[in-house]
């Protein structure tokens, strides 16, 4: 058995927890929306048509932020196709994803939806095929209060009171050759930089995210990202990131270390972004808004799109199906994004319903909990106030990947007030347990709350409709002996540990 040390010191804090760090996302994608949030004629509908069974699990997920209408969808998007009476909306064909968009959900159903899972919506604009006019028209419509076409026309067609969306994003994954009306950094940067101006003298107050890059691994990484800013970075808050992982045949090793390439892909970002505001002797910091992160099994045919004729509404896509070991991954993301409070201020785990999501639905039928509900639903729920800059002493494990890399991945929050701690720790080991010592000196006397662990004997397990429920998280065996609080953790676990003053 392995040995793990972590020190924490509530003195040493990185950054408050923002609560957008546990956003989510929904596209016009797969089942997303379709029979996924909306799905007017099932026996739960509201009577807006959206499923309550869904709404339930959003809140006890503790979703805090929903970006909105993609993705690569948005790239082709028409927002003004979703909106007004649906008997005259048109049905388009949506390029990204060959699928038929009938437009019986658009923007009012999705604030109207937003309100009823209390969340707040975050919207992106079209900059593939469109631009700075369409920007600021879905501006219009959603943040002007009235007396004018577009305001207006919102309040005869749902909304009498102004959505007042602050966090827009400029487009989405415009570095993608796959994106329609992808462009050069160059490009990019001065279309960001004016559609950002332009919204500005609509509406002063907003928070604009510019796009980063869709991935580490894209060629033009770092370099993206130094161009675009140079372009616009006194027009935008934030950078946005996109990442998702899976396990290479055979790699589970590196699969369980993924966080790694998070935290690179995060430093890098804000050294870059640190680098142009140093050339510019600017004053102002550009945050991270990683709002595209989850696993992915990309290659699987689960996410192959439809071809030729065939341009279904809404279809089975991209339904993967988490094991344990995605859901410790997930976890794991989860303590690299919290680790980062200081840069990352806002995060959107793609998806929340059927497309790669927490949650999954039957037309018709039951919603049900993925292995990754739980360590986003606890997460989201415990990580209060502070994160903790907390110190982690753990043997490296070899990784084809990224080489050398520690045992065990941690992160604690420490909610100032009353001095409640969550600490989240993975174990990457494979084959063994690893015990873990947790130095509570510095932080006085505490008592273990609650205390629980995500694992199974057999971590490829997946939940389904059938049986979600067997490898749900369950109690984890602490020892408190003065001020060290000591526990066990299984190969390939995540595991949560509260303490309360005592
Ligand atoms: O989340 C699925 C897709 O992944 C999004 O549409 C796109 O932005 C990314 O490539």
């Amino acid at each position: 058995m392995s040995n793990v040390s972590i020190r924490l010191d509530p003195a040493a804090t990185v950054a408050p927890v923002h609560r957008r760090l546990f956003g989510s996302f929904v596209e016009h994608l797969g089942r997303c929306v379709y029979t996924g949030l909306f799905e007017p004629d099932h026996p739960d509908a509201t009577p807006e048509g959206f499923r309550s069974d869904v709404l339930d699990l959003v809140k006890e997920l503790g979703v805090t932020t929903v970006r909105y209408p993609g993705g690569n969808f948005v790239s082709g998007y028409r927002w003004e196709d979703g909106v007004g009476p649906r008997a005259q909306r048109p049905a388009r064909l949506d390029l990204a994803w060959h699928c038929t968009e009938p437009n019986t959900f658009g923007t009012d159903e999705f604030m109207a939806w937003a309100r009823l899972a209390g969340v707040e919506p975050m919207m992106a604009v079209n900059l593939g095929t469109r631009g700075i006019a369409s920007a600021l028209a879905l501006l219009e419509y959603c943040n002007i209060r009235g007396g004018t076409e577009r305001s207006d026309a919102r309040a005869r067609n749902a909304s009498a009171e102004p959505y007042d969306v602050r966090m827009w994003c400029l487009g989405n994954e415009m570095d993608g050759p796959w994106q329609i009306g992808a462009m050069t950094a160059h490009e990019y940067g001065r279309l960001a930089s004016r559609t950002a101006k332009a919204m500005r003298m609509l509406d002063p107050g907003l928070e604009l995210v510019a796009c980063g890059s869709s991935g580490s691994s894209m060629p033009t990484f770092g370099a993206w990202e130094r161009e675009v800013l140079t372009q616009a970075y006194d027009d935008v808050d934030y950078l946005s990131a996109h990442a998702y992982y899976g396990e290479d045949a055979g790699d589970l090793a590196s699969f369980l270390a993924s966080a790694v390439d998070m935290d690179y892909f995060i430093d890098t970002v804000a050294a870059t972004a640190d680098q142009v505001r140093a050339e510019r002797h600017s004053d102002k910091v550009i945050n991270i808004s990683f709002d595209e992160w989850n696993v992915w099994y990309q290659n699987r045919p689960e996410s192959e799109t439809p071809r030729g004729d065939d341009w279904p509404v809404g279809p089975r896509l991209g339904e993967d199906q988490y094991s344990v070991a995605d859901a410790v991954v997930i976890g794991d993301l989860l303590i690299t994004l919290l680790r980062h409070a200081d840069r990352v201020h806002a995060a959107c785990q793609a998806q929340l319903v059927n497309f790669i999501a927490p949650i999954m639905t039957e037309p018709g039928g039951a919603a049900w909990r993925q292995t990754a509900f739980h360590p986003f639903a606890l997460t989201a729920r415990h990580a209060v106030g502070d994160v903790l800059r907390l110190s982690l002493d753990a043997p490296k494990i070899d990784t084809a990947k990224y080489g050398a890399v520690d045992l065990c991945d941690a992160v604690a929050t420490r909610d100032e007030a009353s001095g409640d701690i969550a600490l989240f720790v993975v174990n990457r080991a494979i084959d063994t347990p690893t015990e873990v010592s947790v130095d509570l000196a510095a932080c006085g006397a505490l008592s273990v709350t609650e205390a629980c662990v995500l694992t199974h004997a057999d971590y490829r397990w997946v939940a389904t409709l059938a049986d979600s429920t067997s490898a749900g998280p369950h109690p984890l065996a602490t020892r408190l002996d003065e001020a060290t609080c000591t526990f066990q953790l299984p190969p390939v676990s995540w595991a949560m540990v509260r303490l309360s003053a005592a």
